[in-house]
């Protein structure tokens, strides 16, 4: 273990001087790797490539293809939605293979997060940190009001309503008091995080089988009703349309990069996170592609449902029973969606507090379940009243600029690294840098400014509440500041 029987010494700049500006701090891959080992008790490994990718497909397939998809297809992109899953796809591709390269140089809980502190200094890395709670907590409140609104049509399916009060936010349509199944399904997700990452991906497993299963039966029942004329016109609202559809169902490709969050939880994390990473975004594109080839084609896409654009698809064409399963599907499917994006939010707390960034409590391991109590805890009761009391939906779009912002930020990383670090051992390396960075980021950007104006004047809002924060606490905090980052590294997390 590098490291180990070393003093504890101030920590320096990844170039290896004492950085003059605190805020362009750099903390080196090496004592990030060291930091991540010298837990006493250390988050549990467990996890194979198998298991990542299924937690990636677990987080990917959710309310972006069971929802957004119809007002992708409705609103905007007409058939052509098909091309709109491609285009975001590829650029999450490339994203994603940006992610397997630092993923399986620095296998630590951070994500982006730690990415950021080896390349681009402690502020950006703070920002990232901040930024990726608009993915995983806001994305998960919006999952989650969209699993409470699946159960309605279930519900109301086998004859129990549900009454609007105790199934809306104050500021939905229509208004209720509170959203309480969204609030019971994040407190039942987070019981089973806290209780270990085993059950953790046990749950995911059975759940994405499910998700897979439904997502098939799609495809191959939806294939027969198939009519090609409803392929025609292709391109309704033109390029531009399908770009926006592009922007809008981006949503349903987020989570892939929550498989690096649970690097310290994998056996062989150098060899199975890329696997995890790639293997998932590829099964999801080729489904999502699929799935709307036949959504488009079973029926006109102006008749498109936007609320449940899939059950309805075959509701329209009489097959009442498989839109019933697709329904049940959904709700399944988006509770792993919940599960992942969950514990993704809990390990970036914990990297960002091991770090000093946020107080030393989210960084505590409970001794006997082996997760981060804390940050898991605290997520899912912030997360679970957020989704009951607040019109969620409204800032959901946030999450679409958050992850792209981050995933922008990974792809410019995987440059700087190569020029700052050529030396270090890359298990993954990703292929034709820099066009392969390069278009990432310009990818992505493209699609961040094809949101709306008040989902940026949000976002700033955002970045500026972490400002003041990182500003007030974590600045003077930062173990790199008190010169606690680098310590006696004695103690392997590994089993
Ligand atoms: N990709 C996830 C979903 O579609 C967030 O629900």
């Amino acid at each position: 273990m590098e490291g180990a029987g070393t003093k504890a010494k101030p920590m320096r700049g990844a170039d290896g001087e004492y950085p003059r500006n605190p805020l362009f701090r750099r903390k080196s891959t090496k004592a990030l790797l060291t930091d991540a080992a010298a837990e006493a008790v250390g988050l549990k490994r467990a996890l194979g490539a198998l298991d990542l990718t299924l937690l990636g497909i677990g987080a990917i397939v959710g309310a972006g293809i069971f929802v957004l998809t119809g007002v992708a297809a409705a609103m905007y992109a007409g058939p052509a939605v098909m091309v709109s899953f491609a285009v975001s796809g590829t650029a999450c591709a490339m994203a994603a293979l940006c992610y397997a390269e630092f993923a399986a140089m620095i296998p630590v809980a951070g994500s982006a997060y730690s990415y950021a502190y080896a390349t681009l200094g402690e502020l950006i890395a703070w920002i990232i940190g901040w930024d990726l709670v608009l993915e995983y907590a806001v994305g998960a409140a919006a999952v989650a009001v969209g699993w409470s609104g699946y159960l309605r049509v279930v519900l109301n399916g086998i004859g129990i309503p549900m009454p609007a009060a105790l199934t809306h936010a104050p500021g939905a349509l229509p208004a209720g008091i509170f959203d309480l199944p969204a609030l019971l399904v994040v407190l039942a997700v987070t019981a089973v995080l806290y209780a270990g990452i085993v059950e953790t991906a046990r749950l995911n497993s059975i759940i994405v089988g499910i998700k897979l299963f439904v997502i098939g039966m799609v495809i191959v029942v939806g294939a027969f009703f198939v009519r090609p004329t409803n392929w025609t016109p292709f391109m309704p609202m033109g390029w531009s349309g399908l770009m926006r559809g592009a922007s809008v169902i981006f949503f349903a490709y987020i989570g892939f990069d929550a498989v690096s969050t649970a690097a310290e939880e994998v056996v062989y994390p150098a060899r199975d996170l890329p696997v995890g990473i790639i293997a998932s975004l590829a099964v999801c594109t080729l489904l999502y592609v699929a799935v709307a080839a036949v959504l488009t084609g079973m029926v006109p896409f102006k008749k498109i449902d936007v609320n449940a654009p899939l059950a309805s698809a075959f509701v329209q064409r009489g097959l009442n029973a498989v839109s019933g399963i697709v329904s049940l599907g959904a709700v399944a499917g988006l509770t792993s969606v919940l599960l992942v994006l969950l514990l993704g939010q809990s390990r970036v707390f914990f990297a960002i507090a091991r770090d000093g960034l946020l107080p030393p409590a989210f960084s505590r391991v409970h001794p006997r379940f082996r997760t981060p109590y804390v940050p898991t805890v605290l997520t899912g009761v912030l997360v679970g009243v957020a989704a009951a009391l607040l019109p969620i939906q409204e800032i959901a779009e946030l999450t679409n600029i958050g992850t792209l912002f981050a995933f922008t930020l990974v792809c410019i990383g995987i440059w700087v690294l190569r020029y700052l670090d050529p030396a270090m051992r890359r298990p993954f390396r990703t292929p034709l840098v820099p066009a392969v960075p390069i278009l990432g980021a310009l990818s992505c950007s493209y699609l961040m400014k094809s949101l709306p104006l008040v989902t940026w004047i949000r976002f700033f809002a955002w970045m500026g509440l972490g400002l003041i924060i990182y500003f007030a606490y974590g600045r003077y905090h930062s173990r790199m500041a008190t010169g606690a980052g680098a310590r006696e590294a004695g103690v392997s997390a590994a089993p």
